[in-house]
């Protein structure tokens, strides 16, 4: 296939790129915008290969997603593209609303006027809101009560997407996931967060009483899920990803401090966020029967081999601490769209 990976300059969009480059024979386009989240450093030898190559541009700029997508015909779009951080989303959602309502539309209308045959829409489980301490986890069918501005955008793209299907009967998967951890995260989230305070010796905050709850998915387990339903998923449905392994911050953060002989003394507890979703867990056997998916990372494995990958790249930490990954561009690409 050939694919139109939106987003793929970005934490789990490299780790698809490269999950794709060592599992499968397809071949793509990467279409970026490089906002702060996007990192070319994250695409590292993946361009190199011939098999995808790098366009940048805005997927709310309908002249640049008609112009990529007549590049090639695309059997595929896997959209990922999006703004992500919860707590960005408080301070200003306008961005939210822009790239991952607007942005969205133009992908569909672009991907139905194109003939894509399959469209992966990459959405969260933070559309449908939180759980209560002794709930069931969600399933696909739960209605989407989003609390925060970001999650209330992905919703409005999951409808989206939704609304294509049944009006314009385009082939559409929607992916719901879980909170991702793994390398290339850019460390504004809580994992990486973590680990690269706990690296410099620097406060860990912990918002609020640290119990929420979250259900971590190493970002290989996604690839895998993403690409199984790219093949396998049945047009018009909805597939939950999640691992299983619910854990509340303070645990992962403790575990962290732990693994890494870190001081204890670095966790600070520090002001809530505002409508913090207290649980989020995900009933994931429709992706188990229907795709045949099985979450295969274990928690521990997964952060540790995650602490190794952020101490053995600080190259890479260094560079986004300072801005430098920002230049990346501008110094090996030069063909803007
Ligand atoms: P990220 O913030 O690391 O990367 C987002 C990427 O999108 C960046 O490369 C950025 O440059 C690009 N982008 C932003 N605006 C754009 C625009 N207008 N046009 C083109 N590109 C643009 O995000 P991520 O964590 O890799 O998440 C990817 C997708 O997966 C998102 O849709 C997110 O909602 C979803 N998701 C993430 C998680 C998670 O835990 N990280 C969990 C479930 C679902
Ligand atoms: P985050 O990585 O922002 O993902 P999300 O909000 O999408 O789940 O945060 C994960 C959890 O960690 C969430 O409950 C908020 C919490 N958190 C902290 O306690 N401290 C922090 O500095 C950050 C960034 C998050």
């Amino acid at each position: 296939m050939k694919i139109l990976i939106t987003g793929g300059a970005g934490f789990i969009g490299s780790n698809l790129v490269r999950w794709i480059l060592d599992n499968t024979q397809h071949t793509g386009v990467v279409f970026d915008a490089l906002t702060y989240a996007g990192n070319l450093e994250n695409l590292g030898g993946c361009l190199d290969s011939h098999r995808f190559t790098f366009v940048r541009g805005s997927v709310t700029d309908r002249e640049s997603v008609s112009r990529v997508m007549a590049l090639q015909r695309f059997d595929a779009v896997i959209h990922l593209a999006a703004e992500t951080h919860v707590d960005r989303s408080i301070i200003s959602a306008d961005q939210f609303v822009s790239t991952n309502v607007m942005g969205t539309l133009v992908m569909l209308e672009s991907a139905r006027d194109n003939g894509v045959t399959r469209f992966v829409h990459v959405s969260t489980d933070e559309v449908y809101g939180d759980l209560g301490e002794f709930d069931f986890p969600f399933t696909e069918s739960h209605p989407l009560r989003p609390s925060s501005p970001y999650a209330a955008s992905k919703a409005a793209s999951d409808h989206l997407v939704q609304s294509f299907i049944r009006t314009f009967n385009i082939d559409c998967v929607i992916t719901r996931c879980s909170n991702n951890y793994g390398p290339f995260q850019f460390p504004e989230k809580f994992i990486p967060l973590m680990i690269v305070n706990a690296m410099e010796a620097r406060t860990l905050p912990i918002y609020g009483d640290g119990k929420q709850r979250r259900d971590w998915l190493h970002v290989n387990d996604h690839c895998r899920g993403l690409l199984l339903a790219l093949e396998r998923g049945m047009p018009g449905e909805v597939y939950n990803f999640g691992s299983g392994h619910e854990a509340s911050n303070i645990e992962i953060a403790q575990s962290l401090v732990a693994q890494m002989a870190a001081s204890a003394e670095l966790i600070k507890y520090v002001a809530d966020r505002p409508g913090h979703d207290r649980r989020y867990a995900l009933n994931n056997s429709k992706a188990k029967s229907q795709l045949g998916w099985e979450p295969e990372v274990d928690i521990e494995d997964g952060l540790r081999a995650t602490i190794s990958w952020y101490s053995e790249h600080s190259k890479w930490c260094n560079n986004v601490r300072t801005g430098e990954y920002r230049l990346y561009y501008e110094r090996q690409y030069h063909e803007e769209l």
